[in-house]
């Protein structure tokens, strides 16, 4: 009998106390993702609206339509459920909200203007390395759209996302901003416009040294080293990789997005990441 009892209390007691730590880690992750995160000035202005149209095609190549939706009114972006934010809001209604410097704030800082909450979900880290010019474009497009649809609902969090979030996922676009995330080697100014555009379409998938992302499931871009300037244009255009695998999610942006790459940007991205996978052969 007197066992019995002993055994029972512990169980309470084990309970009690897990039921503690989880409501006390529930409690901290809330107080990140509501908390105001520092944000730095921006000088952006959204350029003429002639710039739209290339606004458009680089909006596609940064994914802002693939996540924010062809029409920016917002979308669930990613059915993935580690993911925390399921929608991506409607951009179109943002815009009428925010000054240009706030959509740039939001855009490179990945934090929402207003409230100073991060924005999660939102690939900041590789906006950061956009030009004056390219974010000028950008924003010239979204400024194209005049407010329509409606706001998208409000968004939750389950536990893995709040794991994620305890491990510092919030705080990436501002680890990368102090120069703590690894950055895409440098190979000369001769490359430097292939890095470019590696670090600001690839690196969201494919890291920002371009070495993998375990999340996002994109593998180092060593791999380019056994692609020739045809193969890997075929790839960029067409999804179809050499092997002649279904890559997934690769082959659907290779086929929606990446298909409004110039010739000369695909050919400056093959010079640069071809280049790369030699140092790295070199370096073994
Ligand atoms: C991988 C998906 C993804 C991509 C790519 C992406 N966004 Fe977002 N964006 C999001 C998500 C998700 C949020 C909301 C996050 C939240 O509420 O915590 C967001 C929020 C925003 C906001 C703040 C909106 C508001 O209502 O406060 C702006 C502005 C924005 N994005 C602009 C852009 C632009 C411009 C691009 C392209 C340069 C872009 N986004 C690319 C997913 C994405
Ligand atoms: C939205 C995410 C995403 C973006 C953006 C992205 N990739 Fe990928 N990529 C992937 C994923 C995921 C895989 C792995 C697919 C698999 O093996 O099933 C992949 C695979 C690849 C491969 C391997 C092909 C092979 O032969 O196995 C290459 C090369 C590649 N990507 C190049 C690029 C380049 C270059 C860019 C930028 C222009 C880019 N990717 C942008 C997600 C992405």
């Amino acid at each position: 009998m007197a066992r019995g009892r002993l055994f029972l209390s512990i169980l309470l007691g084990a309970v009690a106390i897990g039921t503690l730590v989880v409501v006390a880690l529930w409690i901290w992750s809330e107080m990140l993702i509501t908390r105001a995160y520092p944000v730095a000035p921006e000088t952006a202005s959204a350029g003429a609206p002639a710039m739209a149209a290339e606004g458009r095609r680089l909006g596609k190549l940064y994914g802002c339509t693939g996540c924010h939706g062809e029409n920016l009114q917002g979308k669930v972006y990613n059915p993935n459920p580690r993911l925390v934010r399921n929608y991506a809001p409607n951009l179109t209604l943002a815009a009428a909200r925010y000054s240009d410097e706030q959509l740039a704030q939001a855009i490179r800082q990945g934090v929402r203007p207003g409230d100073g909450r991060a924005l999660w979900g939102m690939p900041a880290q590789t906006f950061m390395h956009l030009t004056p010019d390219e974010l000028s474009a950008v924003l010239a497009f979204v400024r194209s759209h005049p407010p329509a649809g409606a706001p998208t609902p409000p968004q939750s969090a389950g536990w893995r996302a709040r794991a994620a979030v305890l491990a510092g996922a919030l705080d990436e676009p501002r680890r990368a901003a102090r120069g703590r995330s690894r950055p895409a080697m440098d190979l000369g100014p001769d490359l430097a416009r292939g890095r470019h555009i590696a670090r600001t379409v690839c690196s969201e998938c494919h890291g920002s040294d371009l070495a993998g992302d375990d999340l996002e499931g994109g593998p180092d871009l060593r791999v380019v080293g056994a692609y020739d300037a045809e193969a890997f244009a075929t790839l960029m255009r067409t999804g179809a990789p050499i092997s002649g695998r279904h890559l997934g999610i690769m082959t659907l942006v290779a086929r929606d997005d990446f298909k409004v790459f110039t010739d000369a940007e695909i050919a400056d991205l093959h010079a640069y990441l071809s280049a790369r996978a030699r140092a790295l052969d070199a370096a073994d």
